[in-house]
């Protein structure tokens, strides 16, 4: 094939029927990542997405957030704060309980990692239900951060997460 076919992303993200679960068709971006090129170009369109933004901090969501928020940031010259998992952040923190299909899940973010008024884009690999994200929201407006965007690998439409978002400046790179 000729180098200068664009590349179609969604080539790389491949169909997992029955995982975790029966019925569900697991999304898995492990063959982007693994080609170097994909992986490039998805990179390079997230950074062009936001060139001129005026992005002043990335947060990215534990754990496959990480896999493209800490490059971005990078690629926009700007930090990376990550929101992990309960208990795993060491200094002082803010809180966010949310809903996951069966029980809850606890997020967390640094104090100090956002300044009132900071512009901040949060990253994620999946949209799906949003919740994981809205828990984000929260935590960032918390600390008095201004989302300016919300930037996803994959966008599961036909759950509507985005509606779930409804007021933010939502981006995918891939749609389903
Ligand atoms: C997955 C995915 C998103 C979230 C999307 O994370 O990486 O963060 O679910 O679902 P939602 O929109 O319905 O909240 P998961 O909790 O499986 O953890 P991981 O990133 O650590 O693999
Ligand atoms: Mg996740």
């Amino acid at each position: 094939t000729s180098t200068s076919e664009p590349v179609r992303l969604e080539d790389w993200v491949r169909d997992i029927p029955d995982f975790p679960q029966k019925g569900v068709l697991f999304k898995d971006i492990t063959p982007l990542l693994q080609d170097p090129k994909a992986f490039h170009v998805a990179m390079d369109r997230l950074a062009a997405h936001y060139a001129g933004a005026g992005i002043e901090a990335v947060v990215g969501v534990e754990s496959r957030g990480f896999i493209f928020g800490a490059p971005l940031a990078y690629l926009l010259n700007c930090g990376f704060v990550p929101v992990r998992k309960f208990g795993k952040l060491p200094s002082s923190t803010v809180s966010v309980e949310y809903a996951l299909e069966y029980g809850t899940n606890v997020v967390e973010l640094h104090t100090d990692a956002i300044k009132p008024g900071q512009r901040v884009l949060i990253v994620d690999d999946l949209l799906a239900t949003g919740g994981t994200v809205s828990a984000s929201i929260e935590l960032v407006e918390k600390m008095g951060g201004h989302i300016a965007g919300i930037a996803f690998l994959v966008e599961l439409s036909f759950l509507k997460g985005r509606e779930r978002l409804e007021g933010h400046d939502v981006f995918a790179l891939i749609q389903y």
